[in-house]
């Protein structure tokens, strides 16, 4: 959700915030702006693009000092005047803010009664007077954010510069997350190192509370009540390529056609092909702890979620262990009850989202145990677990999640082979599952291969207004992911449900103009899926069927044949044709593919 870039150094701001900006622009994309400090702040900001912003930055735009901002709109619509940077009225402060302030009407309200004019709706500009304010009782720029951020309810990633101090910038996390980059003789600061990596790998992460303060030649860090903090830099595994689109013409198409090289970094270096394991090293968890566990409960937000239903499914099949997935954000409003024989699995390609973050500090307050099943390294979620497994699947910069989806489904894969041979699966078992993990690459780029007749279909069916996805069991989580997909990214209405519910109500809704794509795995299911394709048919639905082979009768129009692997691990085949099935239809309806409306990458709001 929006994103934050800032510099202080030799060189002229602008052209790296723009920079750093269109990197996270995947991040929220309604509105743009920087501001540079030479001589006074400089600011331009507009409605749109970073591109568009880009054209309004004068070349004279000189200054080594700057931060800019790319908005998801939460207070205010969309427009120049609401986009950050936002300033005090003297226009000596400006700051940049991501997150939401929940007490800003009243703050407003008081400020507005001291005489103080807006010029935006948006929340952010309260801090920009408040701090104006504190400066100008002779507080340090540092002191008057730590002493302004205190009066602030809510969720905050900020960097804040004055004009007054051309060298330095003070940014601030609680919620939203702020990175610092380390360069020489220069700083960096975003709220994701997907800015950064251009220019530095040497990273700092700030935790909740913290501060920092950044001049060119260093940085300190403290906490809300002033101490000083102690912080270990962290070296970036990637770096400016990976967040290149590769000669793509999509960010998600490149997503989606990495799969075969992400999920064998997934399994790299954690199967174990003589006892049939897997080696889960992060969880830090010993045998006999690991079967001390009783149920499964797995949490996460959106296709995260229905990841953690194919987990869900995994585990219950492999280890015989009762699971079942949640979303974050329902779980953490229901006052759960914290079993200490429950795993709790929190699943986050962003590791920022927040709903999964505050689940995940609701069940540490409570004294559950939590992994983490993470891409980004050293993000919120993983630092605030007791153990996981990160993904390695390189960054997702496509707002569709697609790679981190099937990493996430093999992660579980793993997890359930190391829960099930800590108890009852054989090593026969074992071995089915290790073999038919390692087939996966290559069965993907099967699937793959068959790019072009996928999208003449979804060219045929994308024109609907509606499409229902039906999967019974290890298919429905797929569906509810292929109807995730189609809806996000080519805004075609879809919903999923179980196959066995359609007659309970949703069968009403077929007809010509409904199609439904059906998951029909090759498996003991098989027989009653095809009823139900029959069942559609028979009520004038047209069925694009998903599975391992031709149906004898003609009970769907289309099929998209897929390699057959071990059934528990079909689902995360099955996905596959469903994701380039979305791609296509995006396409074809001539959708911003990378950056649906409305939407944004990580969530860090509630
Ligand atoms: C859908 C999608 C979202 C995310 C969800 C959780 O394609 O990307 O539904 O899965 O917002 O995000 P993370 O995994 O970063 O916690």
């Amino acid at each position: 959700m929006c994103g934050i870039v800032a510099y202080v150094g030799p060189k002229d701001a602008a052209p790296i915030l723009l920079e750093g900006l269109q990197r996270l622009e995947y991040r929220g994309y309604d509105s743009a702006g920087v501001v540079v400090s030479n001589k006074g702040l400089k600011v331009r900001k507009v409605k749109g693009r970073v591109a568009d912003l880009a054209k309004v930055v004068p070349v004279r735009f000189k200054g080594g000092l700057g931060i800019g901002h790319t908005r998801w709109a939460t207070h205010g619509v969309p427009s120049d005047v609401n986009a950050h940077p936002h300033l005090s009225a003297d226009e000596r402060i400006a700051v940049v803010h991501n997150g939401i302030i929940e007490n800003a009407g009243e703050l407003r309200a008081k400020l507005e009664a001291d005489g103080v004019v807006f010029a935006s709706e948006t929340d952010t500009e309260v801090l920009a007077h408040l701090i104006a304010a504190a400066v100008d009782e002779n507080e340090s720029l540092e002191e008057a954010v730590r002493k302004t951020l205190k009066s602030i309810v809510g969720t905050y990633g900020i960097a804040v510069i004055d004009a007054e101090r051309p060298g330095e910038v003070v940014v601030a996390r609680n919620g939203s997350p702020i990175v610092l980059g380390i360069g020489e003789k220069e700083m960096f600061a975003a709220s994701d190192v997907a800015a950064l990596v251009r220019y530095t790998r040497q990273v700092v992460h700030l935790e909740d509370g913290e501060l920092a303060v950044l001049k060119a030649d260093g940085f300190h860090t403290f906490a809300s009540d002033a101490r000083e903090t102690a912080k270990e830099p962290l070296t970036v595994d990637w770096d400016a390529g990976h967040y290149d689109t590769g000669g793509y013409e999509h960010y998600l198409l490149k997503e989606i056609s990495e799969q075969p090289e992400t999920m064998t970094r997934t399994m790299s270096g954690r199967l174990d092909e003589r006892f049939h394991v897997a080696h889960l090293g992060g969880l830090n968890m010993d045998a006999r702890e690991t079967r001390g566990f009783r149920r499964v409960k797995i949490i996460g937000c959106g296709s995260a979620y229905y990841s953690g239903q194919i987990g869900a499914q995994l585990i219950e099949e492999l280890a015989r262990i009762p699971s079942d997935a949640e979303p974050a954000s329902e779980f953490r409003y229901r006052n759960p009850v914290v079993d200490p024989d429950t795993l709790y699995v929190a699943i986050s390609q962003s590791g920022e989202t927040y709903d999964t973050l505050a689940a995940v500090q609701e069940l540490k307050r409570k004294g559950g145990r939590v992994i983490g099943i993470v891409n980004a390294v050293g993000s919120a979620i993983a630092r605030e677990v007791d153990g996981g497994i990160y993904l390695h699947a390189g960054p997702e910069v496509s707002v569709a999640s697609t790679k981190a989806f099937t990493s996430t489904s093999v992660a579980f894969a793993l997890l359930a082979l190391h829960l099930g041979r800590v108890r009852d699966l054989s090593p026969a078992d074992g071995r089915r599952i290790v073999e038919g993990l390692r087939k996966l690459p290559g069965q993907i780029e099967q699937i793959l291969g068959q790019g072009e007749r996928i999208a003449e279909l979804a060219k045929k069916y994308a024109p609907h207004p509606s499409m229902m996805f039906v999967g019974r069991v290890r298919g429905y989580p797929v569906a509810r992911e292929g109807a995730q997909k189609l809806k996000e990214i080519s805004y075609v209405h879809a919903e999923a449900y179980p196959a066995s519910e359609l007659k309970h109500g949703p069968l009403a809704l077929i007809g010509p103009d409904m199609p439904t794509v059906a998951i029909v795995p090759d498996d003991e299911l098989l027989d009653k899926n095809l009823t139900t394709l029959g069942e559609i048919r028979a009520r004038g639905g047209q069925v694009l069927m998903v599975g391992h082979r031709e149906p004898d009768a003609k009970l769907a129009d289309d099929v998209i044949v897929i390699p057959k692997n071990e059934i528990e691990l079909d689902p995360i085949l099955l996905t596959i044709p469903l994701q380039l099935f979305a791609y296509h239809a995006a396409v074809a309806l001539g959708r911003d593919v990378d950056k649906p409306r409305n939407l944004a990458k990580s969530v860090t709001v509630e």
